[in-house]
């Protein structure tokens, strides 16, 4: 059975027991600031399992997109381990439990695609008599294909969890006979093919559980090993949701897979992250230094080093993603329409740590040369943060490669490093915000920019860099912009400008700042913090509005003073400059003698009344 109809098969059965087939949510959570990227079926379900909101349907089943990265170093390295993956999943929310899951993954696996029963095994939660007696004597298992292990609790960080029964297919004892090949083990002989949860607690922020006031069931079941069992192979690269891609990328680089131990890992880690890449791009996750964006940065470069270590010379990531593109489209249509997008912003990706590859491994190897010569084990946090700053390493990759070596890297300094960097950043960005200038306007037709009161799309009609037109900047850059429609105020009267962002579909502007030409031209200051932005795109550009409000109240803040201070000291009160920022503001005047803490109580008096009152 090919991947796609393992996929319909399943979706289609669980249909057929009355379930809502719903496609895959994306990989960006919604609402759930618990979690970075979706890495279960159920993750996107979180609302339905906690009764927080009412779901379409009690029963439904999907095949989710997942991204996991806990240990993208063995990805390539072992038969199973991934960063892209599909979790087939059927969910009951307060409808069936545990007879009904169990019946029908039982049916599924060994009627629907027929899997030899002699050769299923499953785990439970040792106290889990119920789910023991279902296996046993409903379905007949024997009591020797039933095994008790602490560990069968499934549970997501927050959110709903429970002990679970997990499923395992005996791959035969050429895959490997010693300790390690046990159910819940390392080895490759048993594997676990699905899991049930019995989901009846809700694990809260600080760690405890409280009951649900119904049962749920969440199961799991990853498409790749399925496809790997069905088809009969080794391991899940060699099924056909991997091995064109392989295939693609030997063709590149001439390595072909089975040759060598090492042309095998970089095929596969190329296979992996291809899948990831297309489809977190797919998503709308977009290359930058944080949060998802820098998992998306982390799985792309690391699959460009591994093309590098193949030989692939030059960029190769388009044609990777036009492959994964190809196969997956019956399932994800929305590829096709997406793939030039996903092919630029991978592209610019890629090409800029090329750019650097070579040379930032070459400093590498030296480092690693010099650290062993020293009888050192552990690489300086400082070196490891060049690596990274000025060759766009991510760490991990680094540690990955000196983990080749024996060595260890240095987290903490190298933590220090990005914490020095980030603060001499703030520093300088503060001081580039006052005084960055905006390239020539004299050809833009003012005519034809507005000022609004409200955010919203518009244009980029002018983007700068040190002071010079450019047509695109990517993640990193300081940049100048200037909007076709405005919602961003000027600095200007002692008050600092708006910040904000422009959020473009391949890339994010912060902005830091809004300064105003002699000619009432305003533009923006800030950088940008993910993917690319072009001259001449949309963009959403959105104040912050909290901030901004802040600014207005300290603003009047400044009229109430001088006012009060008028009634208290006199008419001749003049204003000699002030300062308004979100959190405070200063109001300067001249006046000939010390104002008296009698005088000053009534100023504030007066001010808070006007404030009470207002
Ligand atoms: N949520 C369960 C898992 O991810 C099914 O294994």
């Amino acid at each position: 059975m090919k991947g796609n109809d393992i996929r319909e098969a399943y979706l289609s059965f669980f249909e057929n027991k009355g379930h809502l087939r719903l496609d895959s949510f994306s990989l960006i959570p919604k609402d759930d600031p618990s979690l970075l990227l979706i890495g279960a079926g159920m993750a996107p379900l979180k609302p339905y399992f906690t009764g927080k909101v009412e779901p379409p349907c009690h029963r439904i089943t999907t095949s989710q997109k997942c991204i996991r990265t806990g240990d993208i170093e063995n990805v390539g390295r072992t038969a199973r381990h991934h960063t892209f993956f599909e979790m087939l999943g059927n969910f009951s929310f307060g409808d069936y439990f545990k007879k009904e899951a169990i019946t029908w993954a039982w049916e599924f696996l060994t009627e629907v695609v027929k899997l030899d029963k002699e050769r299923l095994y499953v785990t439970i939660y040792p106290d889990d008599q119920e789910a023991h007696d279902y296996w046993h004597k409903m379905i007949g298992l024997p009591e020797n294909h039933i095994y008790p292990l602490a560990d069968n609790f499934w549970a997501i960080g927050q959110g709903p969890c429970g002990p679970d029964s997990e499923i395992f297919y005996d791959q035969g004892e050429e895959f490997g006979t010693d300790p390690a090949n046990q159910m819940g083990g390392d080895g490759d002989r048993f594997l676990e093919i699905w899991n049930l949860v019995f989901s009846q607690f809700d694990q809260q922020k600080d760690g405890s559980f409280i009951p649900l006031a119904k049962k749920n069931i969440d199961t799991g079941a990853g498409l790749e090993r399925m496809a790997a069992v069905l088809q009969g192979k080794k391991n899940n690269f060699e099924t056909d949701l991997f091995f064109p891609i392989m295939e693609e990328a030997s063709r590149l680089s001439h390595v072909n897979y089975g040759t060598s131990a090492s042309g095998d890992v970089a095929l596969k880690v190329i296979a992996d992250h291809s899948r990831a890449i297309t489809n977190m791009i797919s998503d709308g996750i977009l290359p930058s230094n944080e949060g998802r964006g820098y998992v998306l940065r982390r799985v792309l470069r690391r699959a460009v080093r591994f093309g590098k270590l193949l030989g692939i010379q030059d960029p190769f990531l388009g044609q990777m993603i036009d492959t994964v593109v190809e196969m997956m489209k019956p399932a994800y249509p929305e590829l096709i329409e997406k793939q030039a997008f996903i092919k630029k912003i991978a592209g610019v990706e890629e090409a800029r740590f090329q750019s650097t590859l070579n040379a930032g491994t070459d400093l590498l190897s030296e480092l690693m040369e010099d650290a062993k010569k020293k009888h050192q084990t552990m690489l300086a946090g400082s070196s490891v943060f060049k690596l990274y700053d000025t060759y766009g390493f991510p760490w991990e990759l680094t540690e990955e490669i000196a983990q080749e070596q024996g060595l260890t890297i240095d987290k903490e300094g190298f933590a220090a490093s990005m914490e020095e960097q980030r603060e001499r950043a703030r520093n300088a960005r503060a001081k580039v915000a006052m005084k960055v200038a905006t390239p020539d306007t004299t050809k833009l037709n003012v005519s034809e920019l507005t000022v609004e009161d409200k955010d919203g799309e518009t244009e980029i009609v002018l983007l700068g860099k040190d002071g010079k037109e450019i047509a695109s900047a990517a993640d990193g850059e300081e940049v100048t912009v200037i909007l076709r429609n405005n919602p961003f105020h000027a600095e200007g009267g002692g008050q600092v400008g708006d910040t904000g962002r422009l959020i473009g579909q391949s890339g994010v502007i912060t902005v830091e700042n809004c300064r105003k030409l002699p000619d009432g031209i305003a533009y923006l200051v800030g950088n940008v913090s993910e993917g690319v932005v072009e001259a001449g795109s949309t963009v959403r550009a959105e104040v912050d509005r909290e901030r901004r409000h802040a600014l207005a109240r300290n603003h009047t803040g400044t009229h109430l003073l001088q006012a009060a201070l008028k009634r208290v000291l006199g008419n001749t009160v003049n204003q000699a400059g002030s300062l308004v920022l979100p959190d405070r503001l200063r109001f300067d005047f001249t006046w000939p003698e010390a104002i008296s803490s009698r005088q000053l109580e009534e100023v504030e008096r007066l001010v808070n009344d006007e404030i009470l009152t207002g």
